[in-house]
């Protein structure tokens, strides 16, 4: 193993995200500190080499970055505020999802204190960290990111976006809402399935290559937005107007509520009265500003 990966780490939260930071970490030979709030979630990482941390003034004394996964921004505080005059010149990644003037906020609270500070915002689930696919967003401090890139690649792919430390955090979320859009589409259409008596595994299964297929053309999408012209669409705003006028009755005959066909419906509605009909359904994107 190269001399680099020894860096030791602290990670402050072991829910199901820090426990699994930490167990790669261990697994890759890093010294690992742990700390949590509520005592007994250490045991597995104690048993695989960790060193519990029974204060975080105790956890944060170790050397190496300190990464925080807590709940959310407000955690954060709760955690680091008491600790706060022992933090300077200290290196903070706060792996905790915060929205991106949180972040910001947090960038400069740990400014304040001479503590250097990297925001990350995880795109992937426990069980891929330290698997292909997963990746982690960052930006803010890039002296932190360069001096730990090689620990952090341990966990999940990782890629930096410049030191604005709201940045990555605007990423990840604009990548979430994207992700339950398309969940929630997912259970409404179970829902309909429900009805003539298709479980939703099976659903699940034609859904997933359905969507896999839809979302090839996203790429393309993004660029006619870019390009700001709408006026030679593949398929118009009236188009999809009448597709979801089609899905609405559909979803009524199923007797399937509209929570999630309504917003969309309605936001076609409205292009369409405002005389957009017969430009592309990217020039949607323009009202949502
Ligand atoms: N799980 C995922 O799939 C996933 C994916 C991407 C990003 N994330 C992000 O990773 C972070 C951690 O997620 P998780 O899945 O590990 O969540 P979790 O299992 O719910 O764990 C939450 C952690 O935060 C701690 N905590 C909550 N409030 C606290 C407070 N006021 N002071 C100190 N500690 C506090 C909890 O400690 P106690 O044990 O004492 O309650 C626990 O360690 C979240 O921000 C989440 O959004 C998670």
């Amino acid at each position: 193993m190269a001399e680099t990966t020894k860096t030791p780490v602290t990670i402050l939260g072991l829910g199901a995200m820090g426990q699994a930071l930490a167990a790669t970490f261990l697994k890759a030979g890093l010294p690992t500190t742990v700390w949590n709030r509520t005592p007994g979630k250490d045991a597995e990482l104690l048993a695989a080499g960790a060193v519990g941390a029974a204060t975080v003034a105790e956890a944060i004394d170790a050397d190496g970055p300190i990464i925080a996964v807590l709940l959310d921004h407000a955690s954060v505080h709760a955690t680091l505020d008491p600790v706060a005059d022992r933090l300077a010149g200290r290196q903070l990644i706060n792996l905790t999802s915060t929205a991106p003037n949180e972040a910001r906020e947090l960038a400069a609270w740990a400014a304040r204190h001479d503590l250097h500070y990297l925001d990350g915002g995880i795109m992937a689930v426990p069980p891929m960290i330290g698997q292909p696919g997963a990746s982690i967003l960052y930006s803010g401090s890039r002296p932190v990111f360069d001096a730990h890139r090689d620990i952090l690649e341990l966990v999940a792919a990782a890629e930096y976006f410049g030191d604005d430390a709201g940045f990555a955090s605007t990423y990840d979320f604009a990548l979430l809402a994207a992700m339950y859009a398309m969940f929630g589409g997912f259970l409404h259409g179970a829902a309909m399935m429900r009805s003539v008596g298709v479980s939703a595994a099976e659903y699940g299964a034609r859904a997933a290559a359905w969507v896999s297929a839809m979302t090839q053309s996203l790429p393309h999408q993004g660029a006619v937005i870019d390009s700001g012209v709408y006026t030679d669409p593949v398929q118009s705003i009236a188009f999809h107007k009448s597709a979801l006028d089609a899905i609405t009755r559909a979803s009524r005959d199923a007797n399937v509520t509209l929570d999630f066909v309504a917003p969309l419906k309605t936001l076609l509605d409205r292009q369409v009265a405002d005389g957009h009909g017969a430009l592309g359904f990217e020039c949607t994107f323009e009202e949502l500003r």
